[in-house]
């Protein structure tokens, strides 16, 4: 048997591990809250299951599609982003479907990556992109950001070398649900125009924000979309359709047609239900997505309080979009004795029954995720579980 460098080099997503092993402790009987995948808990909206149906029964289901996707769906996402990002000129082809956001990266960095170009990530980082960049024979280089979470073009300059050739933006942001505003965005915009970087915008979770604040992507920011920056996004978390992996690109079409030969090859097409349940999703009715954004908002205000309530656990500055909270844990590792935040997330797993991330898979020691994609109850719960588990060591 042989085993490639390349899959040697690779690291399990640890999200979904984490996921796993507390799935895994629920089926042993086990009551574990799972506060450890991105997630949405609500069914996806019944529109859009209705739209799968049909598309089944009426036979839309069985065959292959193109492999950038149906040309309605691809319409449809261009038209929406013309609509929400004031964007001119977008069409079907500066569009791509894929298996979910993630394949949607996946193509994106295999598609502008030579050998050894590098990418920066700001601190803390979704766990996939830096394994993505490695597959695609990249570098990823993180780059440490202040405890506001928001790089600024001092910090990405401290990194960039003549090997730089991207930079990797996700606002609102997993996960510290961080925000860039405008201001913050021109400014970075500018950095990478000047030094003629490539942006990914990984934009997925751009309608979930809360309190009033509002999202602008950095592809907003022109009239028409500079050729330099490649949006990301999906219906995953907007819509709740994890299970259905819809996700896309929105680039110049010169490098959406690359993507979709690299598709053509990769995934073939997207499941072909999946998406004409997109399509539903973006056309149809939107009562329901507003639900569940002002579902996130209120588990948000309600348990942000409550984090801060934990001894050791700090979260300065309350979060505004996406569905996660990222607290500073280094005081509860001095309070417990506990050696890391990894060992943290362990025991309380092992001993509390609540499921966490350690920072270390985002990039960022001292730091534990925790996701609010789970019902009132249980996250009340899980707090006081938490909170039970470290007042033990108080005194
Ligand atoms: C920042 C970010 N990008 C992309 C994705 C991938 O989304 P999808 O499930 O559509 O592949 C996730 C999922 O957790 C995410 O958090």
């Amino acid at each position: 048997m042989k085993i490639s460098q390349r899959a040697q080099q690779l690291q399990p997503s640890a999200t979904m591990k984490v996921s796993a092993q507390a799935k895994q402790m629920i089926a042993d009987g086990i009551d574990v809250i799972n506060l450890g995948i991105g997630e949405p808990d609500f069914e996806t909206p019944k529109n859009i299951e209705q739209a799968a149906i049909n598309a089944i029964n009426a036979g839309k289901a069985s065959f292959y599609t193109p492999a950038a996707g149906i040309p309605q769906l691809r319409t449809a996402v261009a038209q929406r982003t013309t609509r929400d990002y004031g964007l001119q000129g977008l069409t079907a082809q500066n569009v791509a479907i894929t298996t979910g956001a993630k394949m949607a990266l996946y193509s994106a960095f295999q598609t502008i990556l030579d050998p050894g170009d590098e990418v920066l990530l700001p601190e803390p980082y979704w766990v996939s992109y830096s394994e993505q960049i490695k597959l695609a024979g990249g570098v990823p280089v993180s780059v440490p950001v202040d405890e506001s979470f928001k790089a600024t073009t001092a910090d990405l300059e401290t990194k960039l070398t003549d090997k730089t050739v991207a930079f990797v933006l996700n606002s609102p942001e997993n996960p510290t649900g961080v925000i860039y505003d405008q201001q913050e965005l021109a400014a970075l915009n500018e950095w990478t125009k000047q030094h003629d970087l490539m942006v990914i915008t990984d934009d997925i979770y751009g309608q979930l924000v809360y309190n009033g604040a509002s999202f602008t992507s950095i592809a907003q920011l022109g009239d028409e979309l500079d050729p330099r920056i490649i949006i990301i996004s999906g219906g995953s978390k907007t819509y709740s359709m994890t299970g259905w992996r819809m996700g896309y690109v929105v680039a110049d079409e010169r490098l959406i047609s690359k993507i979709s030969a690299f598709l053509s090859h990769a995934t073939g097409n997207p499941t072909a239900v999946s998406q004409y349940a997109l399509l539903e999703a973006f056309t149809g009715d939107q009562t329901q997505t507003e639900v569940m954004r002002k579902a996130f908002e209120e588990r948000l205000n309600t348990i942000y309080p409550l984090l801060n309530d934990i001894p050791g656990f700090e979260l300065k500055v309350k979060p505004q979009g996406a569905f996660y909270l990222f607290p500073d844990v280094s005081e509860a590792l001095k309070l417990s004795g506990i050696a890391t935040s990894g060992e943290l997330v362990s025991r309380l797993l092992a001993e509390a029954h609540v499921a966490l991330v350690d920072g270390s898979a985002f990039g960022v020691k001292n730091h534990v995720r925790i996701s609010y994609a789970t019902d009132l109850d249980s996250l009340k719960t899980a707090m006081a579980r938490i909170k039970a588990f470290m007042v033990q060591f108080k005194d």
